[in-house]
């Protein structure tokens, strides 16, 4: 079996106790248990950890337990888990159920943690994780700080670090973004808040930094010059999955442009760091952010399109459309596509658009960075076909065929001159022996062991809002009827014109 690249080597974090609010939810179930215990597995949790999960829910441990331990048979990318190291995994997990407003929630919190610090020495160190509606946030950190929970080091309830995840939609504009940064900072300090995109904790996310700064070639060409323009694509084939509530309330453009795609952005367009640190590479990516030509509520017709999945076909399968999934209002108006062009107004990328797409029920499941370079100056082959002269495409592959493509035209072999498109490969999965860590796995080791080179930082947060709150503001305002396309159909003619103005075309590499 394929090694995790997390397993062995490595520092492993201090003895601590991991604690989920929202412990009853999917993305516990989906992500956090999975991904605790696949590093549980590479020898990667402190001995003595304890996770406790704690959520309104009333259960027990024991079923807490059992729930969990189905959900990694069933989300784990190694499977169904063997007893023994299951039981082992096991006696560190915990429930604790209570109500997220009340102050005894928090002492029963303390309890159970100076009783698992005696128990299972997972003495002192806390990483607190948000896992609930956002709308508890607020509250939670509140709670945590009047409680003592927020304190780090001697004399501290906790006595030694205590550290905050917060799980994304952070915010859902700029002003609520603000409160919750306020809020935040004004029970932890920002060394101790962990703003989770799981896109950083991809390998191939983490990949673009290495691809671009350990290799010379490709840092000359990076630019304006060089550079026709840039996509960026995260094609879902899925719809809302019983998600249509929570996602009513969000979209397309709040749930992945202002993160997903606007982090890949500035990994793409950022200057080379002076460090390889949370700090150093923080400011690279505000930079960006900053140099941005703002979109005005006035033109965003011309930067942005969106559209909504109607019913329609995938795999061959008959799909509803989105006003039909359930907890859906019949007659919503939320995007389930989104399309932006951003303009980098500095002296590398003047003049480069930066197109993001990202739309639900699209024909395939692909997520990649493509560059596209600038044609050859001289047509020298302009006779031989259109096909002659395409540009040459450098594809970061970010997801499900994760590595690197480099697309020319070569001449077919034989008499005459013909010339055809084909591309040089890397490919992740026959390079190497290892099997891709969750990004999960990654984030929440680094926030256990204090890293926080991968997580966002408020400004960086309020910089991408205040570029998308215009959007939203128009969308908002917008009268008429929002563009539909069909399920299994690559998103709204809205999106196509958008690029077409440009005389380019949305463009995604063929497996
Ligand atoms: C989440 C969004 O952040 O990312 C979901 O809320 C989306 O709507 C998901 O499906 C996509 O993540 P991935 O890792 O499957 O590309």
């Amino acid at each position: 079996m394929p090694v995790s690249a997390l397993a062995g080597g490595g520092p492993r974090p201090d003895p601590c106790a991991i604690v989920i609010f929202g412990a009853s939810g999917d993305l516990t179930a989906r992500k956090l248990i999975p991904a605790l215990w696949n590093l549980f597995q590479d020898g990667r949790l402190p001995d003595g950890f304890s996770i406790i999960g704690l959520a309104r829910t009333p259960k027990t441990s024991e079923q807490f337990r059992d729930e969990m331990r189905k959900a990694v048979a069933e989300h784990s990318r190694t499977g169904e888990p063997q007893a023994d190291q299951w039981s082992e995994f096991a006696a560190g997990l915990f429930y604790l159920q209570g109500q997220y407003d009340r102050p005894e929630t928090y002492q029963q919190l303390i309890e159970l943690l100076r009783e698992q610090c005696c128990r299972r020495g997972s003495c002192g160190n806390q990483l607190f994780y948000l896992s609930t509606p956002p709308s508890g946030y607020d509250e939670i950190i509140r709670q945590l700080g009047q409680a003592g929970l927020a304190a780090q080091g001697p004399g501290s309830v906790a006595g030694g670090w205590s550290r905050i995840m917060v799980e994304k939609p952070f915010g859902r504009d700029l002003a609520s973004a603000k409160r919750l940064n306020a809020e935040l900072r004004r029970e932890f300090e920002e060394e101790q808040i962990y703003r989770i995109d799981h896109y950083l904790g991809k390998e191939t996310i983490q990949n673009l930094l290495v691809f671009r700064f350990a290799n010379g070639i490709f840092e000359p060409i990076w630019n304006r010059r060089y550079v026709d323009h840039v996509q960026i694509s995260v094609a879902e084939k899925l719809g809302v999955e019983g998600r249509g509530a929570s996602y009513e309330e969000a979209g397309a453009l709040r749930d992945m442009i202002q993160n997903h795609l606007m982090q890949m952005m500035c990994l793409v367009a950022m200057e080379p760091p002076t460090r390889l640190d949370h700090r150093a590479i923080g400011n690279e990516k505000v930079k960006v952010l900053e140099a941005i030509r703002p979109i005005t509520d006035g033109d965003v017709a011309c930067w942005a399109a969106r559209g909504q999945y109607a019913a329609g076909t995938i795999d061959g399968k008959p799909v509803p459309g989105y006003r039909e999934e359930p907890g859906v209002d019949s007659r919503s108006r939320t995007e389930t596509y989104a399309a932006v062009k951003f303009e980098i107004e500095n002296w590398r990328w003047a003049g480069v658009p930066f197109y993001l797409r990202t739309g639900k029920r699209l024909p395939e499941r692909v997520t990649e960075v493509s560059i596209h370079f600038r044609r050859a100056p001289h047509l020298l082959f302009n006779e031989f076909g259109d096909g002659a002269m395409e540009k040459n495409r450098l594809v970061i592959r970010v997801q499900p065929h994760e590595g690197i493509g480099l697309h020319f035209r070569v001449k077919v072999p034989g008499a005459g001159m013909q010339i055809r498109p084909r591309s040089m490969q890397f490919d992740y999965k026959d390079a190497f022996e290892t099997q891709h860590p969750e990004a999960y796995e990654r984030l929440l080791l680094d926030g256990l062991l204090g890293d926080l080179t991968l997580f966002n930082r408020a400004d960086w947060m309020e910089l991408s809002w205040t570029l998308i709150d215009p959007i939203l503001c128009a969308w908002d305002q917008d009268q008429q009827a929002l563009p539909q396309y069909p399920a299994g159909t690559w998103g709204p003619e809205e999106a196509y014109d958008l690029i077409r103005r440009d005389g380019r075309k949305w463009w995604i590499s063929q497996q």
